[in-house]
């Protein structure tokens, strides 16, 4: 049963308090210890020309994240089909040995598949019999969680002459010899100073590999940076927003940004325009195409008050690989003060509209509109709602601008606004089915409440977004709530069709030429669908939530499927809505391969029953009180709404009754922190620590009461 009330809507949240991670200094890079580092670089493949033609020269395979440069995750694979994809079943299970989010999307090459996992572990693996060929830990320190927005997760790896570039939680850009998961050079990319970090997937373009970084929510300065390839040395960086006006600007285009932030010192917070996921190249154009972020805070008045549009957040930037210049823009929310990131997904297509071949790049941003640019120029060819929105009546065809919606411009009284923070679409990546011309989008509709935080002040390190948190957790937003697979026809602006799923968080799309739909669900199955019409052809359970994309790919002519399954993400961990599925077995981290006829079964374990023992409430109610107050201000976003879990972290109201014994050692001195839960030390006082307690054991007791209810008129059923 939907547990509506509970949930918590979309706060992509956090609430971070450790700065930094003592994890190297920044830049250059150091080579490590490779005799060979660079033999046979230049010749090894895949090589630029693979990456370039993947579509017609490598069918089979997945060279690098979107599938293709077009990044549209269409394969031309077609051996399982709508006829036969029912007979789908399990080759080879690989266990990642973890137990949070997985949002990575496999590389296929040469028989091998290269994978990452939670804190940023690669591995390489037979692709045919999931055999492991080798593991690289690359030993993010587990401090780092506490500067993590949305889960300790990776989104990929990139493949490029021989190489398996990643980069690491802690903010490194790492060169691994692919043949042997060896280190060949490793670099600081961020500065380990500030709260950055990394969960995007690196892209390689001409030789340069390019990684951005995550940090918004607590407060950085986005930025994207290309490397090279083979030495591991910084080319460029292009800063996304502008730094103090007082020093020079990196950039004509940040002199040009300066202009359009007024009043505040954002600076000193970080600006935000973080780029944490979506990169797409151009070959034909010679253009890298970047998605930016939100602010840093969230709120346009904490951090330009005299209003502005902020260049360059939320905004898709073109930008030349060779050298970072900026080539044109377009801001998806000027002034953005609802955490709507164009960062999302985007894909390149040419397009027949009004009776003329284009060349586009569609993306359903946060914002809830599915925008079709013109790649070449950034004119905005069409804009429509493709989720219910209410901050913005439209988009102005004629200024390419939003309209905003009465009241979208928050202050201190609540707003319930659509989409919320998560967005009509995350970061799972949409497909482009070719054969049909639908963008199938794994949207979601969840309003939040939005509120200015009177008191905010900016805490280094800390959780910096500037709205009232408790508020946006505990209170229940206007609108629908739900998420669905959604064929979206990007010509006439129109939805086709949709499966509607379960819960809002589900898992990336796959298209096929075999006339098919892949997704994984928040409701812990793996399913397909035909693609002219929804209908669903197969579904299997996935042991978990799955919230990563799947792929395809062929090895001696046999197809596969193959996906991470591994509940997680913002949403897992800050909603209080799990996949029972995955509450009753846990969250096993597995990466899941399918073909047809194959025999695997997944292995069925549970998870132990919980019977909460009584433990005395002794607690007054304004202790209570203030404990619900700090949780909502430091703890929800791991533990969950009014401490229900989300199926990964540990559920406060769950834990034998020594462990509430021992509150000041894990919140105080990190007894927890080598497994991810953060010391507090910096931020709470003792009395904070009674308070949170004397919540957590309240919360625990409703919890006893509640599930004594539920049994008692079954229990007479059943015989135990
Ligand atoms: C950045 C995410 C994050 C935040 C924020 C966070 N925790 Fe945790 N917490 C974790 C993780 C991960 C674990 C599990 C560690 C382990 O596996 O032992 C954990 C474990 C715990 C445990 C021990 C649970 C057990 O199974 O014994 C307690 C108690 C706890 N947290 C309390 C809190 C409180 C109170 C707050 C707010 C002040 C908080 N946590 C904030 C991530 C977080």
């Amino acid at each position: 049963m939907a547990n509506r009330v509970r949930i918590l809507f979309a706060l992509l949240v956090f609430a971070g308090f450790v700065s930094g991670c003592g994890c190297g200094d920044s830049d250059p890079a150091t080579p490590v210890d490779a005799p060979d580092s660079t033999s046979g670089f230049m010749s090894a493949q895949p090589d630029d020309v693979a990456l370039r033609e993947a579509a017609t020269t490598h069918p089979g395979d997945w060279l690098s994240y979107g599938r293709t440069y077009s990044e549209q995750r269409y394969s031309p694979l077609s051996q399982i089909d709508e006829g036969n994809v029912a007979e789908l079943g399990l080759a080879w299970i690989y266990e990642t040995g973890t137990i949070r989010g997985l949002e990575a999307t496999p590389l296929v090459h040469d028989g091998v598949l290269y994978g990452t996992g939670s804190w940023s572990i690669v591995f390489a693996l037979d692709a045919k019999t999931g055999h492991e060929l080798w593991r690289y830990d690359p030993q993010v320190p587990r401090s780092v969680a506490a500067s993590v927005c949305c889960d300790v997760v990776n989104r990929g790896a990139a493949l490029y002459r021989g190489r398996v570039y990643v980069g690491t939680l802690d903010g490194r850009l790492i060169a691994l010899d692919a043949k042997s998961g060896e280190p060949v050079w490793e670099v600081q990319t961020t500065d380990p100073s500030r709260p950055y970090t990394i969960t995007g997937a690196p892209r390689v373009v001409k030789g340069k590999v390019l990684i951005g970084n995550s940090g918004a929510e607590l407060g950085v300065r986005g930025y994207v940076s290309a490397y090279d390839a083979s030495s591991g040395e910084l080319v460029w960086r292009f800063y996304t927003v502008p730094g103090n006006p007082e020093e020079p600007f990196e950039s004509p285009a940040l002199a040009r940004a300066a202009a359009t932030w007024k009043g505040g010192r954002w600076w000193e917070i970080g600006g935000g325009g973080t780029v944490w996921d979506s990169m797409v190249f151009d070959p034909d154009l010679d253009l890298l195409y970047v998605g930016t972020g939100n602010g840093s805070p969230w709120i346009r008045t904490l951090r330009s008050p005299g209003g502005g549009d902020n260049l360059y957040l939320s905004s898709i930037l073109a930008l030349r690989p060779d050298t970072g210049e900026l080539v044109w823009h377009y801001q998806t929310t000027p002034g953005d003060s609802w955490d709507y990131t164009a960062t999302q997904p985007m894909i390149l297509a040419e397009l027949e509209i009004g009776g003329r071949q284009r060349r586009v790049l569609m993306q359903a941003p946060k914002n809830g509109f599915f925008y079709v640019l013109d790649r070449e120029t950034g004119e905005l060819l069409s804009a429509e709602p493709y989720v219910t929105v209410t901050w913005a009546k439209r988009v102005d065809p004629e200024t390419g601008r939003p309209v905003l919606a009465e009241g979208a411009l928050y202050g201190e009284a609540t707003q319930d606004i659509l989409p919320g923070a998560s967005g009509g679409h995350n970061w799972q990546p949409m497909s482009f089915h070719r054969d049909t011309g639908l963008v199938m989008i794994p949207a979601m509709e969840m309003g939040m409440a939005f509120a200015l935080d009177p008191d905010f002040r900016y805490r280094p390190g800390a959780s910096n977004m500037g709205i009232d948190t408790i508020v946006a957790s505990t209170s229940i937003a206007a609108g629908g709530f739900g998420g669905f697979l959604l064929a979206w026809d990007p010509v006439a602006q129109r939805e086709v069709w949709r499966v509607p799923h379960r819960r809002p968080w589900n898992g990336g799309v796959l298209s096929t030429a075999g006339g098919l739909v892949f997704q994984g669900t928040g409701q812990a199955t793996f399913e397909a669908f035909r693609a002219a019409t929804g209908e669903r052809l197969f579904s299997t359970p996935a042991g978990t939530g799955v919230v990563a994309p799947p792929i395809t790919y062929e090895i001696d002519g046999e197809q596969y499927v193959s996906l991470l399954a591994g509940w997680g993400g913002g949403y897992a961990l800050a909603s209080a809505d799990p996949p029972d599925e995955t509450l009753a077995s846990g969250n096993h981290g597995r990466l899941l391969t399918f073909k047809l006829g194959g025999e695997r079964k997944l292995p069925t374990e549970s998870a132990p029953k919980f019977s909460p023992e009584a433990i005395p409430v002794t607690a007054d109610a304004a202790l209570v009180k203030a404990g619900f107050e700090t949780y909502h201000t430091w703890c929800v976003a791991c533990h969950g709404p009014s401490a229900i879990g989300g199926g990964t972290i540990p559920d406060l109201r769950m834990l034998t009754p020594t462990r509430y014994t021992q509150f000041e050692e894990i919140l105080m001195e990190g007894a927890l922190l080598e497994r991810g839960m953060p010391s507090f030390e910096k931020w709470l006082k003792e009395e904070d620590v009674d308070a949170l307690r004397a919540y957590v054991l309240e919360r625990r007791q409703a919890l006893r009461v509640a599930r004594s209810a539920e049994s008692a008129p079954a229990s007479s059923a059943t015989a135990n």
